[in-house]
């Protein structure tokens, strides 16, 4: 017998269940739940795996107790919220999202494990896959952005970092692939409500994130907190075991969100804990995080016939085998004992101020003031999100330190040690005190230029910050105003886990640069920016609305039967605004210029089992030197069931000299035009389709050729 049948054979139900049994440490806590006595539980069995709780040797203190004194000596599973760094906080994952760079995104994450398994961590509740269309909702900021086919590039980027080569290194971290699925879909962006998609819209947008982590070896997968019309996914045994398990073949862990098999109760499909905690477990969760609904109700659930002993089982052997893979069996104390803190510190810091400064994207330029003139000699940095270190690390920090934050005034000071640059807050993030926007209006006088930081606290986004409104918080319009008519030079950097809707300031701002929340370096890579240091790249990850009455709003829509015409009445649009977006999906600009010519594709008259060859020109015809995003866009004109206007099939970078023209190549399989038929099987028919290559997803920049499909 193998390990994990002697010690099933050996476990009583209690220990069984403790298995099963995640529970919050005392160390933080991010939800309601219960503790008892965490010491106790840990040495008679009945608590198998921690969350929040990190350190050396507060895991080491732990994990004795678990290997050393109870009975089986079966060791815990200790899990954190990594979402985007560790000790060294990278940029919020919709910035990351920003880059386009599968490389730099797994870059990112084994980062973030080599620093959170040194503090003897060894799960990760992330990647986080949620596509997402609706700026209102507050997790936005968590996630990949609008796309799916970009959800899924970043689920396989992320989990190959979190997880390494081998998850039973000692720098390795199981991902958690979360939260399953459609949570970015919930009705009006209100956070934890109800979600009630189509099957196709869940096969073609929700679902593939999740097949790609399955795919790239995600370790765990946690349902969300949501019901998908009315079957909740905690309890989602079709989609769960069905769709998870036998058509995807996932045999990892499946771990509940905080609280959420109690939560069966709120949804009005369980009458108590007991059966919440059997829904929860035929749907196949492993693991009741928190609610203690598992411990409380297995055993009467078993009694009352509504489990089997075989699917405690089950599960409890996909938890050991989880232990298992990870080495913790061989040694429960490898994950903080590999190398001091501290190793590597340096490079990890390059990276985050690398990741920060890709992930800003330049939304406008209207007067061409930027890069600030190395002559500059004062500048005037006003608004409160100038100094507002803490904020930079956006809404999970996980054990960053506030105080390793580098401001927007520090990064501008580093970085222009000759000029004078005067700071004022004028206004709170939110407060409505609005006396200090005459001090700050006065400090703009004498200055070249002013620096605006405007935007959201890192507490407006995230879990359980869904907002109606995408506008500036609290007077911070008011400040921006009184500075716009001064009528000097202002560059407005905006800090936000969202896309806001500020049309009046991307038309009197002579620049707006999107700054999300940069993590550590986020005043390094501004200054980086804004000093012309580094010459912006970051796309747009989602479309950004003109007004919240437009979302849910994103670029690959199905043609409607009367499109949007402008000045046509009876076309898809509303009487009182334009229905495309401020910006689209891929929007960026750049210090350079970039012209696109001889789009072509080869050969044009294809075959299922083909690759098509698509290619570009790509011109820099501006003095500067600087890296061209091109995406690539499939659409299949005529189909038996309408597709989008536009999908995304490929995004490519050239970096190009002043006056360097170079050809983009794509190696695009015909396979990839197929999409979900009508027995959710994937198809693809004959006839032509259009590629599309383009800046962004907006129509009127886009080059096109055609190809013609025989089976
Ligand atoms: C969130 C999850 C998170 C969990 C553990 C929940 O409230 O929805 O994303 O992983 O807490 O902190």
């Amino acid at each position: 017998m193998g390990r994990i049948d002697t010690l099933l054979a050996a476990m009583t139900i209690e220990e069984k269940i403790g298995q099963l049994n995640m529970v919050a440490s005392t160390l933080a806590v991010t939800g309601p739940g219960q503790l008892g006595d965490i010491h106790e539980g840990i040495r008679t069995g009945r608590i198998g795996s921690l969350l929040n709780h990190w350190g050396a040797d507060e895991v080491h203190a732990v994990q004795r107790l678990a290997v050393e004194e109870s009975r089986l000596g079966v060791p815990l599973l200790l899990g954190l919220d990594v979402i985007h760094g560790h000790r060294t906080i990278f940029p919020v994952p919709l910035a990351e999202a920003c880059l386009f760079a599968p490389d730099l995104w797994e870059k990112t994450a084994r980062a973030a494990a080599e620093e959170a398994t040194q503090d003897g961590v060894a799960l990760t509740f992330a990647p986080m896959l949620d596509v997402a269309r609706d700026p209102r909702w507050g997790r936005i900021v968590e996630g990949p952005g609008e796309d799916s086919w970009v959800a899924s590039q970043m689920a396989a980027a992320k989990t190959l970092g979190f997880q390494g080569q081998d998850l039973a290194a000692a720098d390795s971290l199981a991902a958690t692939a979360k939260h399953f699925c459609a949570y970015g879909a919930v009705t009006a962006g209100r956070e934890y409500a109800s979600v009630d998609v189509s099957e196709r819209t869940l096969r073609e947008i929700y679902l593939p994130p999740f097949s790609a982590a399955v795919a790239a070896g995600t370790a765990a997968v946690m349902p969300a907190f949501i019901d998908l019309a009315g079957v909740p996914m905690t309890a989602n045994a079709p989609l769960l075991q069905g769709w998870l398990r036998r058509e995807l073949g996932f045999e990892g862990v499946l771990i509940s969100d905080y609280n959420a098999v109690a939560e069966l109760m709120n949804h009005g499909v369980a009458a108590d804990a007991v059966e919440a905690a059997a829904l929860a477990l035929k749907a196949g969760v492993d693991i009741d995080m928190t609610s203690d609904c598992y411990v409380r109700g297995l055993t009467e659930a078993l009694k009352r016939g509504l489990v089997t002993m075989a699917e405690i089982d089950a599960s409890v052997r996909r938890v050991l085998d989880l232990k298992q893979r990870l080495g913790l069996f061989d040694d429960p104390y490898r994950r903080g004992s590999a190398w001091p803190h501290g190793a590597r510190d340096a490079e990890r810091g390059e990276l985050a101020r690398e990741v920060g400064r890709r992930a800003i994207v330049l939304l406008t330029h209207r007067a061409t003031i930027l890069p600030l003139p190395p002559e500059t000699q004062r500048i005037a940095l006003i608004g409160p999100l100038a100094a507002a270190s803490r904020e930079m690390l956006g809404p999970w920090a996980s054990a960053g330190r506030a105080q390793d934050a580098v401001s927007i005034l520090e990064g501008l000071k580093a970085a222009l040690p000759q000029c004078r640059i005067d700071h004022a807050a004028g206004v709170e993030i939110t407060g409505e005190k609005t006396d200090g926007i005459s001090a700050a209006v006065d400090l703009c006088a004498e200055a070249a230029i002013v620096v605006l930081c405007l935007g959201e606290s890192a507490a407006m986004s995230g879990e359980a910050a869904s907002r109606v409104d995408l506008g500036l918080p609290g007077r911070q319009r008011a400040l921006a105003e009184a500075i716009l008519g001064l009528g000097k030079p202002v560059v407005v950097a905006l800090s936000s886990g969202r896309p806001l809707t500020l049309p009046w300031l991307f038309e009197r701002a002579d620049a707006v640069l999107a700054t999300w929340f940069l993590g550590h370096e986020a005043g390094h890579a501004v200054a980086d920016v804004l000093t012309g240091k580094f010459n912006p790249t970051g796309r747009l990850p989602v479309s950004w609305p003109r007004h919240v009455g437009q979302v849910p709003i994103f670029y690959n829509e199905l043609p409607a039967g009367r499109p949007y015409a402008p000045g046509v009445h009876y076309s898809s649009t509303y009487l009182d605004l334009q229905p495309t977006p401020q910006f689209p999906f891929g929007h960026g600009l750049s210090y350079s210029r970039f012209a696109l010519s001889d789009l072509r594709c080869k050969p044009t008259q294809v075959h299922p089992e083909d690759t098509i060859e698509v290619s570009l020109a790509v011109y820099n015809e501006s003095p500067v030197l600087g890296e061209a995003t091109l995406f690539l866009f499939a659409r299949d004109p005529v189909a038996s069931i309408a597709r989008p206007l536009l999908e995304l099939k490929g995004v490519q970078k050239a970096v190009l000299a002043p006056g360097e023209r170079t050809e983009v190549t794509w190696r695009l399989p015909v396979k990839d035009l197929s999409f979900v038929g009508p027995n959710f099987e994937p198809v693809l028919e004959p006839g032509r389709f259009e590629i599309h290559v383009g800046q962004s997803a907006d129509p009127s920049g886009l080059l096109s050729c055609a190809v013609e499909l025989t089976k």
